[in-house]
């Protein structure tokens, strides 16, 4: 078990030595940070499924509903800055923040949030 966490910690500091790369190279500092923040494999179409879907799906306690453009156009017009906001620091009291995907991190969670408004769209 300890080998395997001094391998993952390696693999973690090779990415970060290929951010370095790519910031000296043409590369600009928001590709850099989608790089250095989006973990590999993360796929924001299993995490809708896995964190949001229990709400997001049926409508639980007035959530927008993936796949419902009238239930998202509105919320849009708050623009997307705000949803995502929304989605990191949690929203009303009820949307729970990062939308209870706690290991998320905020480029992720904009991912998952892309995802559900591509897929809301009229
Ligand atoms: C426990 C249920 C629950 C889960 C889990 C949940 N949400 Fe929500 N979410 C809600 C509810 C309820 C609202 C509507 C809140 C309101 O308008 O009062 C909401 C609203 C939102 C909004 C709109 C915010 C706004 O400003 O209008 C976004 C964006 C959102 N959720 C994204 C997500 C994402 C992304 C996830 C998963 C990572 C997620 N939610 C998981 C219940 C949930």
């Amino acid at each position: 078990m300890k080998l395997m966490k001094v391998a993952k910690t390696a693999v973690a500091l090779s990415g970060l030595a290929l951010a370095t790369v790519f910031t000296a190279g043409s590369a600009t500092a928001e590709q850099t940070l989608t790089l250095a923040q989006i973990s590999e494999g993360f796929d924001p179409q299993r995490t809708y499924t896995q964190s949001c879907g229990a709400c997001h799906n049926s409508g639980a306690a007035g959530a927008p509903r993936l796949g419902n453009a009238d239930d998202w156009t509105s919320r849009l017009e708050k623009g997307r800055d705000v949803l995502l906001e929304n989605t990191i620091n949690g929203y009303n009291n009820i949307m729970p923040p990062k939308g209870m995907c706690f290991t998320c991190s905020d480029d992720e969670l904009a991912a998952v949030l892309d995802y559900i408004l591509e897929n809301s769209a009229e």
